[in-house]
């Protein structure tokens, strides 16, 4: 792992939108709290605003104070401050660029490029930068999804990148990968050995993963349909966890070996196509309702809506894998908007045991579960089943849980995903972001899914009440198999 912390100039394109504001900033400011910011890198913001430097630097003081959870400390933010530059630019203008290229200073700094604007205007950024040779190793540049809608159009994006930059230069952000839960399953799997050698079919009945929001469309509805919560949730953040458990050990923890164990799992899952796709997939479209007692609209009655919309809120597949370690163990998979509860868990389900030996006082043996929070309060917990205590010779049991916060320290602040790995960009460390080959395999498996719904007449669009746990077949799809959501507490 790179450990080096580098001088860099990072431009962030879009440094007037949402994602600059609300996440990269406090980010950057918490990075500099944590002394993890060279001393002599620089903050570029870039956009069609016509800020002053000092302008800017209000704007950005401002943008911290709201989305910071903590007081600003003014000593920190000084610190920050001294390093912030805005740079007026249009994408679509060359000779902005070319003002952009003076202000950098590529001899001492490595020039990190964040573009938090539009995936429609990355091309022209990757054409500009090239041109005047700002593309050259060791610039970075650093992309967010959606990276295409489809395999064609996330290859089309890859193509153009690529004109310009090496794999090597290019970080793909899935903000998941930079959870501290994400990266303690690592060392979960790979550290211990009670996990290590009970990671498989013999063990393992099924695994859940679930994430769960309750929000809507914020705003976004022209571009949430278009999407929809498959290829917003499912493609990138879903299949990057499932990747992720489901991987085989690493040869070492370097990027390229822990990505070329993620993209054989993606071409081990079986295909959901027109032909089974009403079987393994249940989507659906929240209706009216109420979220933590406020009334919410339906998905059509959300601002901008198209009333015709056949776009689902919410998603759940049954994902079969066909090497020798899953075969017969499935993922289950559901995410949707507008739910009951704002969470995202995993959820290892272990198989029931073979013999009962206590049947007496108990007719049924629950299945031990592993269950790993990722959002809110990242944590791991384990559930097993227990005598109780007491002077009884009987064997009645109960079930027990033992829970392990992954924040060590109780008083270290909690750490913002895109801090990590902004932090982890700087370093040159592509470890937690997502290399071409497994953005492309993962829209591979997912294209055939929103073509089986288009195609198959069986697969409907199931409505939901905001504020539920989304369509009742979503229960049924893991019934069916005798199995159960792990319910959220
Ligand atoms: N917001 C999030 O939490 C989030 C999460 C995951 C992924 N993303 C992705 O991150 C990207 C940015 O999202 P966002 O939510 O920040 O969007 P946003 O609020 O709409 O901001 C987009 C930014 O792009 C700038 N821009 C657009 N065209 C430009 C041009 N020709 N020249 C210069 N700047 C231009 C806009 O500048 P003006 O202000 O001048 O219009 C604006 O600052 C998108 O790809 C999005 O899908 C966002």
């Amino acid at each position: 792992m790179i450990e080096t912390i580098q001088s860099c100039d990072l431009v962030i394109f879009g440094a007037k939108g949402d994602l600059a504001q609300r996440k990269l900033l406090p980010a950057l400011y918490k990075l500099e709290e944590c002394k993890k910011i060279h001393p002599e890198t620089r903050i570029i913001g870039a956009g069609r605003a016509n800020w002053t430097k000092e302008e800017y630097i209000k704007v950005v003081k401002t943008a911290i104070k709201k989305f910071l959870i903590n007081k600003i400390d003014e000593n920190i933010w000084n610190k920050l401050s001294a390093r912030l530059y805005f740079l007026n630019l249009d994408i679509f203008k060359e000779l902005c660029f070319i003002k952009l290229k003076k202000i950098l200073n590529q001899t001492k700094n490595i020039t990190i490029y964040y573009c938090a604007v539009p995936p429609s205007v990355f091309n022209t950024i990757f054409e500009r930068l090239g041109k005047i040779n700002l593309n050259l190793f060791p610039a970075r540049i650093i992309i967010e999804k959606p990276l295409g809608v489809c395999l064609k159009t996330c290859k089309a994006i890859n193509d153009q990148i690529s004109k310009y930059f090496l794999e090597s230069q290019i970080f793909r952000i899935d903000h998941y990968l930079g959870k501290e839960s994400i990266l303690n399953l690592l060392s979960l799997r790979f550290a211990n050995s009670l996990f290590f050698n009970n990671w498989n079919n013999k063990i393992i009945d099924h695994v859940q993963i679930t994430v769960s929001e309750q929000v809507g469309v914020e705003n976004r509805w022209n571009y949430f349909d278009e999407m929809g919560q498959t290829k917003d949730m499912v493609q990138n953040h879903l299949l990057q966890i499932l990747t992720i458990i489901a991987m085989d050990q690493p040869k070492n923890i370097s990027p390229e070996s822990i990505r070329n164990e993620k993209i054989k799992i993606l071409r081990t899952l079986r295909s959901i196509n027109i032909e089974n796709v009403n079987v393994k997939t249940i989507r659906g479209q929240y209706t009216a309702g109420n979220i933590q007692g406020k009334k919410v609209p339906s998905y059509l009655e959300e601002n901008g809506a198209n009333l015709k919309s056949q776009t689902e809120t919410f998603v759940c597949i049954k994902v079969d894998l066909k090497n020798d370690q899953w075969l017969g163990t499935p993922f289950y998979l559901r995410t949707g908007k507008r739910l009951a509860e704002k969470y995202s868990e995993i959820v290892i389900v272990f198989k029931k045991m073979p013999i009962n030996l206590f049947k007496d006082h108990n007719d049924d043996l629950s299945r031990n579960k592993l269950i790993i929070r990722l959002d809110p309060n990242e944590n791991i917990k384990i559930d097993f089943l227990k005598r109780i205590s007491g002077l009884s010779e009987t064997y009645q049991l109960k079930n027990e849980r033992i829970q392990s916060n992954l924040l060590t320290n109780k008083h270290q602040n909690y750490i913002d995903a895109y801090e990590r790995l902004l932090l982890a960009a700087m370093k040159g460390d592509q470890s937690f972001f997502v290399c071409r080959e497994e953005v492309e395999e993962a829209w591979k498996w997912i294209d055939p899914i929103i073509e089986g719904w288009k195609k198959n007449k069986k697969s409907t669009l199931e409505l939901y009440s905001a504020g539920t746990w989304g369509p009742k077949n979503a229960n049924k799809i893991i019934m069916k198999d005798g199995r159960y959501w792990h319910k959220f507490d």
